[in-house]
């Protein structure tokens, strides 16, 4: 029984080739189809993420146990409640969630949440990061000169063995919506051609993670 547990089925040990085109395809297609934020609540409230995404965060918060988790783009609060329920079970930490919209939001005691533009509000937080552990998510305006504001303010608070993750570095034809024009993934481009990511490592994507929505950086020189 052991034996044929351990091995691999003829289709699998094919070239990896065939895969990437499955996965383009697949992630093109399932991008569309699940689009709208009812089809993927976190205990009732709407959040707007791969579901593949969420467990990746549930991976890193559980192995990097930040003390503050800053988020840009609350919208509905689903993807905040999600990460203060993480953190419940870990025992750790708490978020700052901000959107420039205000909208209905789950409370929770790890949760604060701030009203504004994003890059206004992080030049706020400086006194109350000090010291911490930080990691950043930016999940808001999705516009290339939004998103680089955001790494040019945010970036540089998150602190050694945390991680920056930028949502939704598929846009603009990698590979979905091809006419959305810069978004994240070029502003993140422009960022690190101003070695703006010194001090950051690409996280390796394998195994179930063969594609994700977003770019995660971890953070691991001073
Ligand atoms: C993609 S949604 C956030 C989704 C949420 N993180 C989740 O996973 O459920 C983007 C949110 O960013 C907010 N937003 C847009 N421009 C913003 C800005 N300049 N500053 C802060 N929030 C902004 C929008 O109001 C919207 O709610």
């Amino acid at each position: 029984m052991k034996g044929v547990i351990h091995q691999k089925p003829p289709t699998m040990m094919r070239s990896r080739m065939d895969i990437s085109h499955l996965i383009h395809d697949f992630h093109s297609a399932y991008y569309w189809h699940r689009f709208g934020v009812e089809t993927m609540p976190w205990m009732g409230v709407p959040m707007q993420k791969w579901p593949g995404d969420v467990m990746l965060y549930q991976q890193i918060l559980h192995e990097s146990r930040p003390d503050v988790l800053v988020e840009t783009g609350s919208c509905y609060g689903g993807s905040a409640l999600f990460y203060a329920h993480m953190m419940d079970l870990i025992g750790h930490g708490r978020v700052i969630s901000m959107d420039i919209r205000k909208l209905k939001r789950p409370e929770h005691p790890r949760i604060t949440y701030l009203k504004g533009d994003s890059v206004k509000l992080g030049a706020t937080l400086a006194d109350e990061l000090q010291g911490k552990k930080v990691m950043v998510s930016l999940d808001s305006d999705h516009a290339a000169p939004h998103v680089l504001a955001e790494l040019q303010l945010f970036a540089p608070m998150v602190t050694k063995g945390q991680y920056l993750v930028v949502e939704d570095t598929n846009l603009n034809g990698r590979p979905v919506w091809p006419g959305f024009g810069p978004g994240p993934y070029e502003a993140l481009q422009e960022f690190k051609d101003g070695l703006g990511t010194t001090g950051f490592r690409d996280m390796e994507l394998g195994g179930v993670h063969l594609f994700s929505y977003h770019t995660w950086l971890k953070k691991v020189a001073a």
